[in-house]
Order: C-alpha cells, then structure tokens, then sequence
C-alpha cells in the first residue's frame, strides 16, 4: 500500500468541535480498499512517524512554516451566479428581478454551462473549498454541467435543479409537473454517483405553487438519503410575500415543514427572521441553517443570531451564498461572521472564537450536511480533502503570524487579513 505522509503544522477538530493543533504535526494518507484516498493517521510527527519509516512505499512530503487544515466546506452558493456577484440592487427581490433571474435564464445552453462551472470550481479550489452544497438553476443541463465538471476533478458535490413554477419571469420558470420529473431523472442520474449528491431545489417558498412543494416534499421522503436546499427568513419584504402566498402556515418555515420538507440533510440558507418555535423545529427536525454573513450585508437582509441559535441547538455552517455573497474566500466569510456576531450581540459582548469560526466552515458544515466524519475534517477515516496554507503569504501576515502566542491568535490573523493568497495548495481526495 502507497502511503502519503505529510509534515507540516495541523490542525483538527474533536468530536465537541474544540480544535486539535500539532505545530509539527503528521497527516497519513492512503487508498482504502475501493481506491478513494483517506486520512489513515493524524497528530504529531514525532509521536506517529516511528512505524511509518519502516514501510517500503511511503512518499514523505516536508512543507516546513505551512500549515495543512482540512478543506473549506461551503454550505450554500449558487454556481451560476458566479458572474452576479457585486450586482448593484435594493434588497433581495429587486436583485434577484433585476439581475439573478436574467442570468440564470442563460444556463439552458450546456455549452455555456459547463463554461462556468469549470470556471466555478477553480475558484472554489482556488480559495481552499473542497465541497460546496450548491444551487444550479432551474435547467437540467446545469446540472448535468456542475455534476460532469466535479466529477472528472473528483471532488465531493451536491447540487440540484432550482424548482421554481410561478413568480418568475420566462426563461427560468420551470413546469410543475416536468419539475418534478425532471428532478427524479437527475437524482436516478448523480445521486451517489462517485462523490456526487443530489439536492432537491425549491429556490424559495414564493416562486413555488403548493403543488411543487408538495411534490418536493414527496421525492424527499421517496428518497431519504438526497439533499434538501433552498432558502428562508432572509429578507422581510420577503417574509411578508409569503405570509401573503401561504396564510395558513404559522411562519415562514412552516411552509416547508407543512410539505414535508424538513428532515435530516435538509439545508436552508439564512434563517435570519426566526422565531423561537421556527429554532425549535429546526432543532426536532434536524434540519440545518447556512449561515451567509456577506450576502446579508451585500443585501442588507439582516443579522443571523448566534446565541439564539446555541440555545436552541439547531445545526448550523458557514456558506458564501455568492453571487448575494461578496467573496469565494472562507477567510472572508469567516471575517463577516465574527463582525456580524460582534455587531448582533454587541449588548451581550459576544465575540466569535477563532476556532469556532473555522469549525463552522469545516468540520461543523460537514456534520450539518450530515458529513460528519467524511469531510471538513482530518481525523482518521476522513476523505483525504485539505489546503496547504502559507501563513506568511503577505508581509503583514508574515509579520502577524509569527508574532502569534496562541493557536487562536495564529487563527485570528488569517481569518482578519487572509484570502486567496493563504491558500498555496487545495488537496482532494483521489480515486482509483
Ligand atoms: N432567495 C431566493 N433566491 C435567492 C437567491 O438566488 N439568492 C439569495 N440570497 N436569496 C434567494
Ligand atoms: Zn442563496
């Protein structure tokens, strides 16, 4: 058996989330017996390395000063809204009017589909995400586009058709009907197809009719084990839109429990507007929130409240929601997030640890896409996903870095100065 092993500073998270850190640390990696690559030992060098100097086929790979940490995991992002980021609009609904529906309206063409996805994941490789959980629009063929691309690169993806059937303009609204078929021929084509994932997509309660959420709501009981991934509380003239379209239900995401659409891998983007029964449903749910800190303030959608959220339990993870979102870097959001925390909970004096925020971006966004122990980590047994980060990639955070006296000082520099330039290598996991 060909092992890899790594040495390089580390870092890690336990089960409670707390970080693991070897300033000289050991990454083992190897095939397992159907080919994919995972982490078979971590911790430090001096401790692990012994046994490993007497095996024939080990490749050492020595990156002193750099620090190997597991993959970004980005919770929600719409890939075909690459070219949408920094559009100029009043709040979410004239935005997605005035710019996003025009542009997806173009992802019928599988040409230029598979243009930006290719484009699209070189900047999440770029930027150190390894798996995103990700909107396409409502055109199978942008599907087909995103799913094709992450799997020639072999990376782990999840992905769905946009289920939308009224309120949008022609071009991206789909049919009721031929939706939902279409979303079952996509799932029997990539769900659990090499690391591929299937998301069910309803892009958010007032472009759908009951009968498409029924529907949804069906195909996600039919199959457990697919995504579910759409938005909710974002935005109050939204809100109000909704309250309007379905009266009945007693809150926003209410709608979506009504049909069915709650449950264990079911995502949703947001949750800024919630009460403390829609925290609770999460919670009895399972259902996870994505937190999007610079879409909110690109669109001034709101504050997502952290200790409101802690007290009820509910999973939750960091995403860049690009193209409402104004940056592909985890060092970025993870920086939006601690400002908003500061800002949001300014009475309380809350202040976002280091390690919590990068937890919230890789392993806690694993374990609430109910990857716990498959990405967004590396203990053994995880798919050998990590970057290479060179903490001395700028003068000024060469400077900062080395002056850092604690793991969360260290942490805190990159997640205030960093960006794309920390990254200087993303590792996926290969297959045979
Ligand atoms: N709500 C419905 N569609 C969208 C979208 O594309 N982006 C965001 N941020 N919110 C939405
Ligand atoms: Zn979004």
């Amino acid at each position: 058996m060909s092992i890899k092993l790594y040495r390089s500073a580390l870092l890690r998270f336990s089960e409670d989330g707390s970080p693991l850190y070897d300033s000289d640390g050991l990454l083992a990696v190897a095939a397992d017996a159907q080919g994919q690559e995972r982490v078979i030992a971590a911790g430090s060098w001096q401790a692990l390395q012994a046994p490993y100097a007497a095996l024939p086929d080990v490749e050492i790979i020595h990156l002193p000063g750099k620090l190997i940490a597991p993959g970004f995991v980005d919770m929600h992002i719409h890939y075909p809204q690459t070219d949408v980021i920094g559009a100029p609009a009043e709040g979410l609904l004239p935005w997605l009017e005035n710019y996003t529906f025009p542009h997806e309206s173009r992802f019928h063409d599988r040409a230029y589909a598979d243009s930006v996805a290719e484009f699209f994941l070189d900047e999440l490789l770029r930027n150190g995400v390894t798996t995103s959980l990700t909107f396409a629009t409502s055109h199978p063929t942008s599907v087909d586009a995103i799913m094709a691309a992450s799997q020639a690169r072999g990376m782990r993806m999840m992905a769905g058709k946009v289920l939308q059937d009224r309120h949008s303009p022609d071009g991206v609204r789909d049919d009721t009907e031929q939706g939902l078929i279409d979303t079952e021929n996509l799932i029997q084509r990539w769900h659990g197809v090499d690391r591929l994932g299937y998301a069910i997509t309803p892009r958010f309660a007032p472009t759908s009719t009951p009968e498409q959420l029924q529907g949804a709501g069906e195909l996600a009981a039919k199959y457990s084990d697919v995504w579910i991934h759409s938005h909710v509380s974002e935005n109050l003239d939204e809100i109000r839109w909704v309250r309007e379209l379905y009266p009945e239900a007693r809150s926003y995401l209410d709608v979506y429990q009504g049909f069915g659409l709650m449950r264990e891998r079911a995502v949703y983007a947001h949750c800024i507007w919630l009460d403390e029964t829609d925290r609770a449903l999460l919670r009895a749910t399972q259902t996870a929130a994505a937190i999007s800190p610079t879409s909110n303030l690109f669109l001034s959608s709101g504050y997502f409240d952290y200790l409101k959220a802690d007290a009820a339990g509910f999973m939750y993870g960091l995403a860049s929601d690009v193209g409402g979102g104004m940056s592909f870097s985890p060092f970025r959001t993870m920086q939006a997030a601690y400002m908003v925390g500061r800002e949001h909970h300014s009475k309380e004096g809350l202040s976002l640890k280091p390690a919590h925020l990068w937890w919230q971006h890789t392993a806690g966004a694993a374990t609430a896409l109910g990857l716990d122990g498959v990405i967004g980590n590396l203990q053994p047994g995880c798919e050998a996903d990590f970057v290479v980060i060179n903490p001395a990639c700028t003068p000024l955070l060469a400077r900062k870095t080395q002056q850092a006296a604690s793991l969360d000082e260290l942490l805190f520099a990159m997640i205030v100065l960093g960006d794309d330039r920390l990254i200087e290598q993303t590792i996926v996991s290969q297959a045979k």
